[in-house]
C-alpha cells in the first residue's frame, strides 16, 4: 500500500470511532502503518524546512497510533517465563543479530509501533514506546525512556535515567525532537514538544518542559515556548540546571528560588571532551 492510500485508510477507520472494532480491515490498515513505522518509512513527525521549528507533525500517523489502542484488547504475553499483560496491538519487539542493534540483557523493551536505526545501543533497563524513531549510532543508556511518538537523532547519548517524554494527545501536537549528535545528561528530563537542536548538551540534571524559562547567558536572552512554537534550545547550546531568586511577594520574604536552566555557553573543545563517548563501548 503507497503511504497515502496507507494514510486515506487510517484516517478513515479513526473516524469511524468504536465501528473500528471488529474490522480486520482497520486491523489491516493499522498493521501495515505499525511495519511503515518500524521500517523507518514513516514518521510521527518528520523534519521539515519550511515548518517555523523545522519539524512536521504528521498527525494522521499519531491518529493511527490511537487507533491500534483502539483496536487492541488486552492478552497475556508470556516473555522468557515472564507473565505481562497489553493491547495485543501492541507487543514488545523482537530482534534478530541481523538487525545491529545492541538490546543488551536485562529488563528493556522496545514497544510495537516504534523505529530503532542500525548501530543503536540499549542499555538495561531502559524503554522506548510506540511511535518513536531512534536514529543511527543513538545510545539509550540505563533507565532512560523514549516516550511516544519522540524523535531521536543520530549519535545522541541519552544518558542514564534521563526521560524523553511522550506526546500522542493531541494528534496536531509536536512530539519531544533531540536532533543528531545531542549530549542528555544523567536524569534530565525533556518534556511537552520541546525541541533540542543538533549538538546542544543538558548537563545532569536538567528539565525542560514547556513552560520552563531557558536563560540564555550568552546572548543575553531568555527562551521561552510562546502560541504554536514550542520551547527550542539552540544548536550546540551548554544548559545547566540553575536558580533564579523569586523577587516578589512570599517567595522573596521567604528567600526561595526557582529552578532556571541557564545556557552558560556554546559547545567547545572542553565541551567535546566532556561529551566524548567511547567508540570501544557501543
Ligand atoms: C555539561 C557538561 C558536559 C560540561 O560541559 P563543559 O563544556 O565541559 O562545561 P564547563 O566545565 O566548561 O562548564 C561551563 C560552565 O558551566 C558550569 N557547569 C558545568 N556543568 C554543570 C552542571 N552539571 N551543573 C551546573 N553548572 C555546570 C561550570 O561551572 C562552568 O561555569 P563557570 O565558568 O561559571 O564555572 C557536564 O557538566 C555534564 O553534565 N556532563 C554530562 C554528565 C552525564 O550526565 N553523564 C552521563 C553518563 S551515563
Amino acid at each position: 500500500m503507497t503511504t497515502n492510500r496507507l494514510e486515506k485508510a487510517i484516517e478513515r477507520h479513526f473516524a469511524s470511532g468504536s465501528a473500528a472494532i471488529g474490522d480486520p480491515e482497520a486491523m489491516m490498515s493499522f498493521l501495515a502503518l505499525r511495519s511503515a513505522i518500524e521500517s523507518g518509512e514513516v514518521r510521527a513527525a518528520s523534519p521539515d524546512a519550511a515548518s517555523p521549528t523545522g519539524w512536521r507533525v504528521n498527525a494522521w500517523v499519531k491518529r493511527g497510533i490511537l487507533l491500534g489502542f483502539r483496536l487492541g484488547v488486552l492478552e497475556e504475553m508470556a516473555l522468557a517465563g515472564l507473565s505481562f499483560v497489553d493491547k495485543h496491538t501492541y507487543p514488545a519487539r523482537h530482534f534478530t543479530a541481523g538487525d545491529g542493534i545492541r538490546l543488551v540483557p536485562g529488563g528493556s523493551s522496545v514497544r510495537a509501533g516504534a523505529y530503532v536505526a542500525r548501530g543503536v545501543v540499549c542499555m538495561p533497563p531502559m524503554y522506548i514506546n510506540a511511535g518513536a524513531y531512534v536514529d543511527e549510532g543513538t545510545m539509550v543508556d540505563s533507565h532512560a525512556l523514549v516516550g511516544s511518538c519522540a524523535q531521536i537523532g543520530k549519535r545522541v547519548h541519552l544518558s542514564a535515567a534521563a526521560q524523553i517524554g511522550g506526546v500522542l494527545e493531541p494528534v496536531n501536537a509536536g512530539p519531544v525532537v533531540i536532533e543528531d549528535d545531542v549530549l542528555v545528561g544523567g536524569n534530565c528530563g525533556v518534556y511537552e514538544g520541546t525541541i533540542v537542536r543538533k549538538g546542544a548538551v543538558l548537563a545532569a540534571g536538567t528539565i525542560l518542559t514547556r513552560g520552563t524559562p531557558l536563560f540564555d547567558l550568552v546572548n543575553g536572552e531568555v527562551l521561552r515556548a510562546a502560541g504554536d512554537l514550542p520551547l527550542i534550545v539552540p544548536e550546540n547550546a551548554v544548559v545547566v540546571p540553575g536558580a533564579r531568586a523569586v523577587n516578589k511577594g512570599k517567595g522573596q520574604e521567604w528567600g526561595l528560588s526557582l529552578y532556571a536552566p541557564a545556557i552558560v555557553k556554546y559547545r567547545d573543545d572542553k565541551t567535546e571532551v566532556s561529551a566524548t563517548l567511547e567508540d570501544l563501548l557501543r
